[in-house]
């Protein structure tokens, strides 16, 4: 298993805050090494303690393990520049949704928002367990849910790749020059106070 980066070497938080959120990254280089069930538990466990809207818990987390028999259905749903990558992770996840409450079959407005919320808990728990945890959009949409039979009123909501830190030497050139932290927008950009400026 590899090292990652430090984030804090290329991250600086503008206002006080706990070095978790600062720490968290999403690498590609993963080595391929499996994870253990309850690894993946912890996980499930961290996401587990997300709020959400009337306490309904919207979020599942379907998934295929490295070797599974499961894998290839998840794989070969990813576009071909998440292929290229997230073929060394240990883990392919699903995260769906419920879009309707299930205490009154309404439309659940927030179903994403919460799922949101219970994936970047999961995501926090993997960076403190030195796991990539890796967000993914590019994967084919129309298939997932017949792929994956999703019930009616269960919506994809993103998939991620799960798995322990790699050589970033081994990614191709386009990758390899991205696979450092990020940075952010100040907090004056993205808080607002009153109504919307025009
Ligand atoms: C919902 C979601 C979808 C994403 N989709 C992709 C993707 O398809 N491929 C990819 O390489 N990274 C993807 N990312 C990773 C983002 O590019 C990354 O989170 C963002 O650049 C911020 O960087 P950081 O997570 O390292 O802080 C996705 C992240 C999220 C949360």
């Amino acid at each position: 298993m590899a090292t990652l980066p430090k984030a804090s070497d290329y991250r600086k938080a503008d206002h006080p805050i706990d070095p978790i959120f600062v720490n968290r990254w999403s690498p590609r280089a993963m080595t391929g090494e499996p994870i253990t069930h309850e690894e993946l538990m912890t996980l499930f466990e961290a996401a587990r303690w997300a709020p959400s809207s009337y306490n309904e818990q919207p979020w599942r987390f379907l998934y295929a393990m490295r070797n599974d028999p499961h894998w290839p259905t998840f794989f070969n749903l990813l576009v071909p520049a998440n292929q290229e990558w997230a073929r060394n992770a240990a883990v392919l996840l699903l995260i769906a949704a419920r879009t309707t409450f299930a205490r009154n079959n309404k439309p659940n407005p927030v179903h994403s928002f919460d799922s949101g919320s219970a994936w970047c808990c999961l995501a926090l728990q993997g960076s403190r367990m030195n796991l990539v945890v890796h967000g993914m959009a590019g994967f084919d949409w129309d298939k997932a849910p017949q792929a994956l039979n999703l019930p009616e009123g269960f919506a994809a909501q993103a998939m991620a790749a799960i798995g322990w830190p790699g050589d970033p030497d081994l990614l191709p050139e386009s990758l390899r020059k991205v696979e450092t932290p990020s940075g952010r927008k100040p907090v004056s950009e993205i808080s607002i106070h009153g109504r919307f400026p025009r």
